[in-house]
């Protein structure tokens, strides 16, 4: 079966290494058949989440007129949901936080997605393992999501070092097998 793919890639780099691990994941899944499409947060207009609540009173609504809304109707659509952060300070970035913090007004509508975490750091296991427990803060807040994969690089400081690395391979593979 043909699945829908949406990475959410938040490094703010140009050549991050998150965001190269994404496009391998992605080429993997186009591949095998599916279909996909990487949104780099650095490119949309996406503000902060003011916590008015206005989506708590109304479920689907959301008071901001950014481009969030348009990210919220391609996460509704997605089976297989792909978000990809580098280790800030061992946990999720700024962007990705911002990202899920807008997710609110869809939050009782979410269902049935196929998640995986992609992750670079400079550090080692350890502060992979934090920052994947950071996003699964938000996706286990849904029954119906079930984690797929962690794919992460260590070791990494600069833009594009992933590339030495075999984490390509493996995002590729994961992205096949997808
Ligand atoms: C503000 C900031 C904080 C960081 N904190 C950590 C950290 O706590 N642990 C770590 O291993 N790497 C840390 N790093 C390094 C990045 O995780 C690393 O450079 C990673 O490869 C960046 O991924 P990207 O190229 O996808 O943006 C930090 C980098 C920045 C800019």
């Amino acid at each position: 079966m043909s699945k829908k793919t949406l990475l959410i890639s938040s490094s703010p780099r140009c050549e991050g290494n998150s965001d190269i691990l994404c496009d391998e994941f992605l080429r993997g899944a186009q591949e095998a058949g599916h279909t996909g499409e990487k949104i780099r947060l650095a490119d949309k207009e996406i503000h902060y989440c003011t916590g008015c609540c206005a989506c708590i009173q109304r479920p689907g609504f959301c008071a901001q007129q950014d481009e969030m809304a348009e990210l919220r109707e391609k996460l509704l659509a997605c089976d297989v949901l792909v978000l990809a952060t580098p280790v800030y300070f061992h946990a999720l970035n700024g962007p990705m936080k911002n990202f899920i913090d807008r997710v609110c007004p869809i939050y009782t509508e979410l269902k049935n997605k196929e998640v995986y975490f992609v992750i670079a750091a400079a550090g080692g296991a350890a502060v992979v393992e934090s920052t994947a427990q950071s996003l699964r803060l938000f996706t286990d807040c849904f029954d119906s999501f079930r984690e797929k994969g962690v794919i992460s690089v260590t070791g990494v400081w600069g833009e594009g070092e992933v590339k030495r690395t075999s984490a390509i391979q493996h995002a590729y593979q994961a992205g096949r097998a997808a």
